[in-house]
């Protein structure tokens, strides 16, 4: 009964044609968005835990996470241009398979968005505490890191995620903007770091090529592990189908903003990794029995005591560029990093907020929520909330687990969203669909099939958070959006 509650797809375009954001970003805007999203703590931090648990066979990580996210890519993209509204994998799932299925898909939208952006900003202090220690500045320890990590509270990861959502309660078109500078400034941080590291490529620092093997389920190692892991550093590219409520042709420009901006960074990847591995290797930290050590561990920090291994690094990009010798431009590529992973930041919280802003709407939070600001016309409230709870998982948890948390939400989300393109294909063969998915039939399976693969490779701590969070969002559902949901109860949305 639950899951025949499925929200015609017309009556979803109209409640947001009636509604009140403006229309005002155009395909380079998108694309920018989708780049600003993807581009951050996956390539700048997590490089060196991918290398850790696949050692150069990582380049193959990378493309075994880009294929996955590039199947879900074609699958988002068809279904945002054929339902061009806010909220992205949660509306797409409430038009085609029920509000039950929709409400869960949102639940675990919040660990992409919410965790992603608490990730970034982690990841931009370690950055931001590495340069003011550099200049005798520190902030006491306890300062620099959450309980978990040694310390008791990460004042810069809390005030940058504070800073992001004051930015985003004064106006996106602002945002957007700044969002720009910042793509190219991270941009130009990746090709100084090519041109660079490229030419000190040698072969023999591509053998063992595979050194802990494949992987194996929740064991979060091997080359379907580090997948597992690297599939952060593509997140972000579903962040622009999240802004089709104030994007102009949407038809047109979601599905540019999607490809393109995935396809931009896939190349990148690639060629930062393949640089990285081959100027100064990129094997494993063994333990005494010769396995390959758990980054974020004890264990694996004390190994990589004193060590200049890429694998340890907290700062990989920069860290390969002073091993061979260009310190200014490991400087630069530091500084690139701190001014820019905020964008990431950014257009995470967007996002959530935007999903918030479109489940209040459908009655499955209180309305309160959905209020727009008069003069910044925004939902301030939701930004609000959203940028606290930010702000406060970015205080106290490490960027590892965090990053790995998101993975399992995106990961869900994806799966469904291809589930859905093909539900709608056999359902509604003649609605009009602006972008088809070529060889859905093809595609969308090895969606599926891709994200259940990864999934299971994820360490056993994300596997367990994401269904416990599934659970709570099951309780808050029935206590409160299965009784109040628009939908339900006959409402028009407003
Ligand atoms: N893809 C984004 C990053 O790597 C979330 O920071």
């Amino acid at each position: 009964m639950l899951f025949k509650r499925v929200k015609p797809i017309d009556q979803i375009i109209a409640t947001a044609e009636k509604k009140s954001l403006t229309r005002q970003l155009g395909a380079f805007q998108l694309t920018m968005l989708g780049i600003g999203a993807i581009v951050g703590t996956g390539i700048f931090v997590l490089t060196a835990e991918a290398g850790q648990k696949a050692g150069p066979g990582m380049m193959v990580a990378f493309v075994i996470a880009a294929a996955v996210c590039a199947f879900a890519a074609l699958a988002y993209a068809e279904l945002a241009s054929m339902v061009p509204v806010a909220g992205s994998a949660y509306t797409y799932t409430y038009g085609v398979l029920g509000e039950g299925t929709a409400w869960v898909v949102g639940w675990a939208l919040v660990l992409e968005y919410t965790i992603a952006a608490s990730t970034v900003c982690v990841g931009w202090a370690g950055y931001v505490n590495g340069l003011l220690t550099h200049h005798g500045l520190g902030l006491p320890h306890a300062l620099q890191v959450g309980p978990m990590d040694g310390g008791s509270f990460n004042l810069l990861a809390c005030l940058i995620g504070l800073a992001i959502t004051g930015l985003l309660v004064v106006g996106t078109s602002k945002s957007a903007k700044v969002n720009t500078v910042l793509v190219l400034l991270k941009i130009t941080a990746l090709i100084a770091f090519i041109i660079v590291a490229l030419p000190a490529v040698k072969d023999p620092n591509f053998t063992p090529f595979t050194p802990n093997g494949w992987g194996s389920p929740m064991g979060g190692v091997g080359v379907l592990g580090a997948a597992a892991s690297i599939v952060f550093a593509y997140i972000g590219f579903d962040a622009v189908s999240t802004a089709a409520e104030e994007t102009k042709n949407p038809n047109r420009n979601i599905p540019i903003g999607l490809i393109g901006s995935l396809s931009v960074c896939t190349i990148f990847y690639l060629l930062v990794s393949y640089s990285a591995i081959g100027s100064v290797g990129s094997q494993p930290m063994l333990g005494p029995d010769g396995l390959a050590l758990e980054p974020g561990t004890p264990a694996f920090a004390a190994a990589c005591q004193g060590s200049e291994a890429l694998v340890c690094s907290k700062e990989a990009l920069a860290h390969v560029v002073r091993l061979l010798g260009y310190t200014n431009t490991a400087g630069f590529i530091a500084f690139a990093a701190s001014i820019a992973l905020p964008s990431v930041i950014l257009t995470m919280t967007y996002g959530q907020t935007r999903i918030f802003f479109t489940m209040a709407r459908d009655g499955l939070l209180p309305a309160k929520l959905a209020k727009i600001h008069p003069r910044f016309h925004t939902p301030h409230i939701i930004t609000l909330i959203t940028g606290t709870f930010v702000a406060l998982f970015g205080a106290l948890f490490p960027v590892g687990i965090l990053a790995d948390i998101t993975n399992s939400g995106t990961l869900f989300a994806f799966m469904m969203v291809a589930v859905g393109v093909l539900i709608l294909r056999a359902k509604q063969p003649q609605r009009p669909r602006p972008f088809r998915t070529p060889l859905p039939w093809l595609v969308c399976p090895l969606a599926v099939l891709g994200c259940l693969l990864l999934f299971v490779n994820l360490s056993e701590k994300a596997i367990v958070t994401f269904f416990a969070w599934g659970v709570i969002g099951l309780v808050v559902y029935f206590l409160y959006g299965y009784r109040k949901s628009h939908l339900a109860r006959g409402v028009e949305s407003d």
